[in-house]
């Protein structure tokens, strides 16, 4: 007797492999059947006929973290057939957290829930305290860079000395041993942006002997991409552990082409015999905070110091300065333009989003800087823009590449209360059957199994998931059953919450979380952890 039956369906198995007829049996949160079994009896059964039938989608760069606190329902990703999501990315992670810098650590955090009170200090304590309540998706922690220089060292922009450096080690090993999965940076935020490659290694080499990975949002995405990659791939070789080049994009017009040749550089390292892997979007616009248009040093000694500087009218012009000088190539005005930046989320100037700076800026009769300033301040660091400065042939290219998979960069956000305010990225609501629809379907860049296969059998071989991101019998019972003709992204910059279309029902550890597109409340999802 079995507890679930999916009948009927094409079985697209997670390996790539072309699919195939068949029907999926489970017991408790496991698929011990798979073939015909119109014999079987079942507790329960889903009929799939011209349907397909996927292992649930794994999101390899997720920030949701900070917001399935609120969401446990985890909305906008499950409706994608997102089963598991990896958080702490970009350097960010709510945990460890020192007592001695807890303010710093509260102004770095990206949002801040409900629930989220720091009243834990190690990654043990936070990841009991999320995971007492229970969430829809399964979840896999990453240790943020930033997160433990900060516990360390606060917002000091200068190396660490000795001590301070064995203080992140030491977290880091302690991590690993608590359930994270490794190390994440992000290099181009404030305190992440204050260290050496060589500090990155001696940290990133506690994670990998660990058995952990190294996940990066990496030191530059436009003039530099390419020393950026390369720094990765050296992490990945001294450091002796797998990268992840998360993310991977060629940011402003003058780059555009250079995806290219970042995905060489990470060919030639696979050759070389390192485990080095990236992930994409499929979207042409970025996201991030508006404090990301800022000069990193800014951001010394956290973001209370950074607004109160911001009050300083010779810091603003420094800042004006540095952004408007070509000098450097570096600049995010050399490559974007006000025109192109959008605010994503600004609650506390609500008229703003969705509005390009460059509007913004000739609405209050004021310079598209001087009134990006005045929203970081009025949102205290914490408000959201995005940015359109990516290239539809790159990003073709880098869904195409072999040892690339697919990573949303979004959250688990819901179109109701809270989640649903302001304009976000709407990565967050259709990554996964943007790719399935509009990139495998429609523009036919990769077929079916294989998108298939980059959201499940590719990033659990990066995660070293054995029994997951595949159906076949002895694998846990994450599964997708969705419509090919149908499936399709629904969200947009201007209506950014609004679920996709196409996805039936999804399957978390043999329960049914979404049936016949609506979610059932089911909270069967996992925190995961290392064997
Ligand atoms: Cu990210
Ligand atoms: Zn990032």
């Amino acid at each position: 007797m079995l507890d679930l039956k999916i009948e009927g369906a094409q079985v697209i198995d997670g390996t790539g492999a072309p699919g195939s007829r068949a029907d999926v049996g489970i017991r408790d949160d496991v698929i011990v059947a798979v073939g015909d079994l119109s014999g079987e009896s079942a507790g329960s059964s889903l009929w799939a006929a011209g349907r397909a039938l996927a292992p649930g989608f794994i999101d390899m760069h997720s920030h949701s973290d900070w917001r399935l606190w609120e969401n446990r329902r985890a909305e906008s990703k499950i409706r994608q057939g997102v089963t598991t999501e990896v958080v702490g990315n970009c350097g960010f992670s709510p945990a460890p957290a020192s007592r001695e810098f807890l303010q710093e650590l509260r102004g770095f955090a990206l949002y801040l829930p409900r629930g989220m009170d720091f009243r834990w200090q190690s990654v043990g304590e936070y990841l009991k305290a999320f995971d007492a309540e229970g969430t829809a998706l399964n979840v896999m922690q990453l240790v943020g860079h930033g997160t433990l220089r900060i516990a360390a060292m606060g917002f000091a922009r200068r190396a660490p000395d000795r001590k301070e450096l064995a203080r992140m080690q030491r977290l880091m090993a302690d991590a690993m041993e608590d359930g994270a999965w490794g190390l994440s940076t992000g290099l181009i935020y404030a305190p992440g942006s204050y260290a050496s490659t060589e500090e990155i290694v001696e940290i990133a080499r506690v994670a990998g002997r660990h058995r952990g990975f190294y996940a990066s949002h990496i030191r530059g995405e436009g003039a530099t991409l390419l020393d950026a990659v390369g720094e990765a791939i050296r992490v990945g070789r001294e450091g002796e552990l797998s990268v992840q080049v998360s993310h991977i994009k060629a940011a402003g017009r003058p780059n555009w082409g250079k995806v290219a040749d970042a995905l060489a550089l990470i060919d030639a390292a696979r050759a070389e015999g390192l485990d080095v892997m990236a992930d994409v979007y499929p979207y042409t616009a970025s996201s991030t905070t508006l404090r990301t248009l800022l000069p990193d040093w800014a951001l010394e000694g956290g973001v209370e110091a950074m607004l109160q500087r911001l009050h300083t009218p010779e810091v603003r012009e420094r800042i004006r300065r540095e952004l408007e000088a070509p000098v450097t190539g570096q600049s995010l005005l050399d490559r974007v333009g006000w025109e192109n930046i959008m605010l994503a989320s600004c609650p506390q100037r609500k008229d703003a989003e969705g509005k390009r700076l460059s509007e913004v800026g000739a609405e209050r009769g004021m310079d598209p800087l001087d009134a990006a300033l005045e929203l970081i301040v009025d949102e205290a660091g914490r408000g959201y823009m995005i940015l359109f400065q990516l290239d539809e042939a790159d990003l073709r290219r880098a869904l195409a590449h072999p040892a690339v998979m697919i990573g949303s960069d979004g959250s688990s956000l819901a179109p109701y209360g809270a989640l649903g305010a302001g304009k976000p990225h709407p990565r967050s609501y259709g990554t996964f059957p943007r790719v399935l629809g509009e990139y495998a379907r429609e523009q036919r860049i990769l077929g079916l199994p294989e998108a298939v296969h980059k959201m499940t059998g590719l990033p659990a071989k990066r995660l070293q998931l054995r029994d997951r991101g595949v159906i076949r019998v002895g694998a846990k019972a994450d599964l997708v059953v969705f419509d090919p003709r149908r499936i399709a992204d629904q969200a947009t910059y201007d209506e950014p919450h609004r679920y996709p279309v196409g996805i039936e029902h999804v399957v978390v550890n043999g329960s049914i979380v979404v049936k016949d597109g609506a979610h059932t409340g089911s909270l069967p999802g996992k925190l995961l952890t290392p064997l």
